[in-house]
């Protein structure tokens, strides 16, 4: 069973991470309509992939006896200045769901909650992933 505070904070999660896949989307689509189909391509894959890690957060607070919250999720930009700046935003976000995921994993700690602890690696994982491939875009194109 999850404490209260595991729960709200892997609900917030559930939030980061729809928009995230929300951000990505409106990015894939703005791209595309500027003729960058591979970017648009790449960026569509990217917003599945976090609709995978939301549901991964909502599957695991419903397995552990929370309950998983469906939020209404912020508008993203319609507008990108160019490819640079965009993938220098994507950078920025992913950082800032690096930070948001190790504030999870503190609070499971803090809660002596191991199970999480022990969950939430995959993902302490894949931001590493994350940051380093959009990074690696970033040093090709600037
Ligand atoms: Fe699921 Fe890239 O954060």
């Amino acid at each position: 069973m999850l404490t209260k505070k595991v729960e709200e904070i892997c609900n917030r999660q559930i939030e980061r991470e729809g928009f995230s896949s929300n951000l990505y989307l409106a990015m894939a689509s703005w791209a595309e309509t500027k003729g960058m189909a591979g970017i648009a391509a790449w960026l569509y894959a990217q917003s599945e992939e976090e609709r995978v890690h939301m549901l991964k957060f909502i599957r695991y607070v419903n397995e552990r006896g929370g309950s998983a919250i469906v939020p209404e999720f912020k508008k993203p930009p319609v507008k990108y200045k160019g490819i640079p700046e965009l993938f220098a935003e994507v950078l920025k976000h992913e950082k800032c769901i690096t930070a948001s995921i190790s504030e999870v994993l503190e609070a499971a700690i803090a809660e002596k909650d191991h199970a999480t602890a022990n969950w939430i690696q995959w993902f302490v994982k894949e931001q590493v992933e994350e940051e380093s491939s959009v990074q690696l875009i970033l040093d090709k194109i600037s």
